[in-house]
């Protein structure tokens, strides 16, 4: 199970404010992580007590409350709220994971909130995926053929092949995986961790991809695929249930039998 760890850009000093929910039964308390870069003061904790009676069941439920009514000021990314978008992705009391589909009744005790591990923060509970999405980029994550496109019609798979795309095409590029993977924490300048792997193999799977052989001589290497170790909390922590872990041993598995 990934831990957390402090965002890359991060000390908590900052004294944090408490904000109350007077009168409420059914209070839950959450521990928000707070960081502004232009106020040019360290990260704090802010401490936000919640009326479960009058919230919506969700962590993002709770977020949205506190920003509504404790704390116009607290910035963290949502849109689907469905576990669609892949926008909500934070670390919830240790683990990564999307806040609109983690129960608050599921997180015991004061409930802790902080950024995806290990990546930099732009405010609050928003990491910066810059780099996250320059490394998708680099893998160039769409059809590429060589043959003539069938003149007004879609290049057809059969079910079989269109079926060695499950597990894979669901990825919501949340990252929730990336930033639990110790590999990535320490050479995410070379190494493209799980998320992105997954990604290179979903093309690498598609029987209508005919780019195969260039796609592998891109991963080939010491550090952009072979830095993963098979920890597995890429597996542990995916929302939707996917493994990267296994993606990646199929694309080593490939690269093994070209060389043969
Ligand atoms: S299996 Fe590989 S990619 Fe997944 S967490 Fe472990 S080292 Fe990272
Ligand atoms: S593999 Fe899972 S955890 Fe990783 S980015 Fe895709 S959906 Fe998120
Ligand atoms: S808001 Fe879209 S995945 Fe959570």
């Amino acid at each position: 199970m990934a831990t957390f760890t402090l965002p890359q850009n991060s000390k908590i000093t900052g004294k944090g404010t408490v904000h109350k929910a007077d009168g409420a039964k059914n209070v839950k308390s959450f521990k928000v992580y707070r960081y502004d870069p232009d106020s040019g003061k360290n990260p704090r904790y802010d401490t936000f007590e919640i009326d479960l009676d009058e919230c919506g069941p969700m962590i993002l439920d709770a977020l949205i409350k506190m920003k509504s009514e404790q704390d116009p000021s607290l910035t963290f990314r949502r849109s689907c709220r469905e576990g669609i978008c892949g926008s909500c992705s934070m670390n919830i009391n240790g683990t990564n994971g999307l806040a609109c589909t983690t129960a608050i009744e599921d997180c015991k005790g004061e409930i802790r909130i902080t950024p995806l591990p290990h990546m930099d923060v732009i405010k609050d509970l928003v990491p910066d995926f810059t780099h996250f999405y320059a490394q998708y980029s680099s893998i160039q994550p769409w059809l590429k053929t060589v043959s003539t496109t069938p003149s007004g019609k879609e290049r057809l798979q059969s079910p079989d092949d269109r079926a060695k795309l499950d597990g894979l095409y669901e990825c919501i590029l949340c990252a929730c995986c990336s930033s639990s993977c110790p590999s990535y924490w320490w050479n995410s300048d070379k190494f493209l961790g799980p998320a992105i792997l997954l990604q290179a193999y979903r093309w690498l799977a598609d029987s209508r991809d005919e780019y195969t052989g260039e796609r592998l001589d891109e991963l080939e290497d010491p550090f952009r695929l072979y830095r993963c170790h098979t920890i597995m909390n890429c597996a542990n922590v995916c929302p939707k249930g996917l493994s990267p872990a296994k993606a990646i041993a199929e694309t080593k598995k490939m690269l093994a039998e070209r060389a043969m």
